[in-house]
């Protein structure tokens, strides 16, 4: 039996990792796995020949510069990185007739509509990341597939859910110490948002609903979140809350006290209805609370 040989970029990243783990021999798939360190995509040479050598019959198109903050200061990266590396990758899908996948996400809105966004509201992102993440888009061909996700957390790398657990183990080591027995050092709460608004979303889940897209060769914009929403706040007082900490160690803030101020704007409201999939009735993903524990419980094992 011939196997669907399904090549990965950004393998090593966060949701590379997880999408790596969901293809398997079993279902008859086969994985090219290519970490930054085997394809840069901004090396449109290198991404042609690669795509050559594979013949791939799926692309995952996971790889990105996704350093929100640091693309203000750096356009030129993040379009080199998103925009650009997309319009390499697109062009070796297309001359090798595979079917491609793109990651994008919620910040190619602007947030200020204030109810979920379907996959045909028109983007109008308000950061370099979010116009770099839109430029990638426009390089796809309708009968690509566009995946728009949002606040991704998964086992491996860095995401929120690490940050929140490890402010709290350092701010609980803190009080706990012999100089704050003799200086009377107290604990400082963490502070996180609650005015900007979004769905949180696993990388395994959405490892599991790629692949169902990619098999079945769905094409056109797919928004592919966890369902529920809530604040980074809200957010930040569940981890606390399932890893054992006391959830009002957390205290809301508005975006305007963040100190420092975050270089990048932020949209307010970005829930992605994940219309698409639920009017074709492919099924949507767990609420977030329930992956969230999943993920708590294995981090705390793992981190
Ligand atoms: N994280 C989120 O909250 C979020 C939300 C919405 C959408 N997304 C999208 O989801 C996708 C996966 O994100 P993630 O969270 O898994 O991000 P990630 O952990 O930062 O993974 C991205 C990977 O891309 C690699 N990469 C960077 N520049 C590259 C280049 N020029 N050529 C090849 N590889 C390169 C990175 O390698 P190095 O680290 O070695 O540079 C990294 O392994 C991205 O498309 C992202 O835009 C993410």
């Amino acid at each position: 039996m011939r196997l669907l040989r399904v090549l990965i970029t950004g393998a090593g990243g966060q949701l590379g990792h997880d999408l790596v783990g969901v293809f398997n021999i079993q279902d008859g798939e086969e994985v090219v796995a290519l970490k930054h360190t085997d394809l840069d995509v901004t090396d449109r040479k290198a991404t042609l020949e690669v795509f050559e050598q594979m013949h791939p019959d799926i692309v995952v198109h996971a790889a990105a510069w996704t350093a929100v903050d640091d693309s203000e200061a750096n356009p030129d990266k993040a379009f080199s990185v998103n925009s650009l590396g997309t319009r390499h990758v697109a062009n070796a899908a297309r001359r090798t007739k595979a079917h491609l996948i793109y990651i994008s996400t919620d910040y190619v809105f602007d947030g200020v509509a204030g109810r979920p966004y379907v996959e045909w509201d028109i983007p109008n992102p308000i950061s370099v990341y979010g116009r770099s993440k839109f430029g990638g888009e426009k390089e796809l061909d309708p009968a690509f597939t566009v995946v728009r996700t949002s606040w991704v957390c998964g086992l491996h790398g860095n995401n929120m859910v690490r940050t929140i657990l490890k402010l709290a183990k350092m701010e609980l080591a803190k009080t706990r110490s012999e100089k704050a027995a003799t200086t009377g050092l107290r604990q400082e709460p963490l502070r996180f948002v609650d005015d900007q608004i979004g769905c949180p979303t696993f990388c395994y889940d959405l490892a599991l609903a790629i692949k169902k897209l990619a098999v079945m060769r769905y094409e056109g914009i797919f928004h592919v979140t966890n369902q529920g929403e809530t604040s980074w706040f809200g957010f930040a007082q569940e981890v606390l809350r399932l890893a054992g900490y006391d959830p009002f160690m957390v205290v809301p803030i508005s975006t305007a006290q963040l100190n420092p101020p975050r270089a990048a704007p932020r949209p307010k409201y970005s829930v992605l209805d994940n219309a698409a999939l639920r009017l074709a009735g492919l099924g949507l993903l767990p609420d977030w609370h329930e992956s969230l524990e999943m993920l708590v419980k294995q981090g705390t094992e793992v981190w």
